[in-house]
C-alpha cells in the first residue's frame, strides 16, 4: 500500500490527513515527537521511543493518556496496513487545538498524528566517503532532551551547512563544548574508545546512540561520558554520527579539516556492521 497517515484517529491519504490551523503544535511549535523505523516489518525499539515520548511530554506537561489509549496498537496497525518491510513512522503529539493564546487552557485533548513511509537508505556515496561538517554554535534552549516539534534552530543551521555544501553541523556551546548535530548524536573515538557529551539536559538521549553503547559493549570497545572540548574534534581518531535515520555515519571532515585520515575510521565500522548483523537479522 505504501504511504499512509493517521489523524482525528482514522487512517488515510497523507493528502487527505488534516489538523485544524488553531492546533498548538501548529502555532507554537506546541508538541512532541518520536521517528521509529521498521526493518523487514519489524518495529526497532519501539518500547525505548515509547518510554523517550512519555518522558517527552512529561517534559512538557503534555497529558496524554498513554496506559488508556496506547500509541503502540495504532502504530503496529499503520505499519501492518502499509505492508512496509523498511518503513519509517513520525509520530507527533500536540497539546490540541484551542483559540491562539500563550495560556494553556485546561482541558484540552491532544491531537494525535502518524506518518507511515518506506524507509530511504541514506545514499551509498555518503556513507563510502563520510559526512562533511561545520562546527556552529548551539542556538537552541535548554531542554534539548526533550523531543519537541520546535526545531527551527536545527532547521536553520541544517539547510546554511547544505548551502555551504556541507553535509551538516556540530552544535558546541559558547563554552566551546561538543552537543549533537541536527538530527543526530556524536561519537568521538580516541585511542580504542568511544567518548560522548554527558547525557545531561542539552542533548537528546538517542536511541540509537543507547543501542550502540550496548553495541560497543558487546564487541569490546569502552566508553567515556564526559564533557567534549571542541578542540578535542581536531585530535579524535574517529569521529561518528548516530540516529534512527542515520544509523551510524561517519564523520571524515570537520570545519574542513580531516579527522584521522579522512576516512571512514575502523571502530566506526565495526559498530556499524555490529549495528547492521543486529537490526537486519531481527
Ligand atoms: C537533535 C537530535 N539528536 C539526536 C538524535 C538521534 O536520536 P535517535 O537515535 O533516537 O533517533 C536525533 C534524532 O532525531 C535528534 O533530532
Amino acid at each position: 500500500m505504501g504511504e499512509l497517515a493517521f489523524a482525528n484517529g482514522v487512517f488515510g491519504p497523507i493528502s487527505e490527513a488534516k489538523v485544524s490551523i488553531e492546533d498548538r503544535g501548529f502555532q507554537f511549535g506546541d508538541g512532541i515527537y518520536e521517528v521509529i523505523v521498521a526493518y523487514s516489518g519489524r518495529l526497532f525499539l519501539l518500547e525505548r521511543h515509547m518510554q523517550r515520548l512519555r518522558r517527552s511530554a512529561a517534559g512538557i506537561a503534555l497529558n496524554y493518556d498513554f496506559d488508556g489509549r496506547p500509541l503502540e496498537p495504532i502504530i503496529i496497525d499503520g505499519l501492518r496496513r502499509t505492508e512496509l518491510g523498511d518503513a519509517l513512522i513520525y509520530i507527533q503529539l500536540t497539546r490540541g487545538a484551542a483559540p491562539r493564546s500563550h495560556v494553556i487552557p485546561a482541558g484540552l485533548t491532544p491531537t494525535v498524528v502518524m506518518t507511515f513511509k518506506p524507509l530511504l537508505p541514506l545514499p551509498e556515496a555518503l556513507r563510502a566517503r563520510g559526512a562533511k561538517v561545520i562546527t556552529t554554535l548551539d542556538t537552541r534552549w535548554a531542554n534539548c532532551y526533550i523531543k519537541a516539534t520546535t526545531l527551527l534552530p536545527n532547521v536553520l543551521a541544517k539547510n546554511d551547512a547544505l548551502r555551504r555544501g556541507y553535509d551538516d553541523v556540530i552544535f558546541v556551546t559558547a563554552d566551546g563544548e561538543v552537543r549533537e548535530c541536527t538530527a543526530a548524536n556524536i561519537f568521538l573515538v580516541k585511542g580504542g574508545h568511544l567518548h560522548i557529551p554527558p547525557r545531561n539536559e542539552s542533548i537528546l538521549h538517542g536511541v540509537t546512540q543507547g543501542f550502540l553503547i550496548e553495541c560497543a559493549e558487546a564487541i569490546g570497545v569502552g566508553m567515556k561520558e564526559e564533557p567534549i572540548p571542541a578542540e578535542s574534534l581536531r585530535r579524535a581518531d574517529e569521529v561518528f554520527m548516530s540516529g534512527t535515520a542515520a544509523e551510524v555515519l561517519a564523520i571524515t571532515s570537520i570545519d574542513d579539516r580531516a579527522v584521522g585520515d579522512g576516512c571512514v575510521g575502523p571502530i566506526t565500522q565495526r559498530l556499524y556492521d555490529e549495528f547492521l548483523r543486529r537490526t537486519r537479522s531481527r
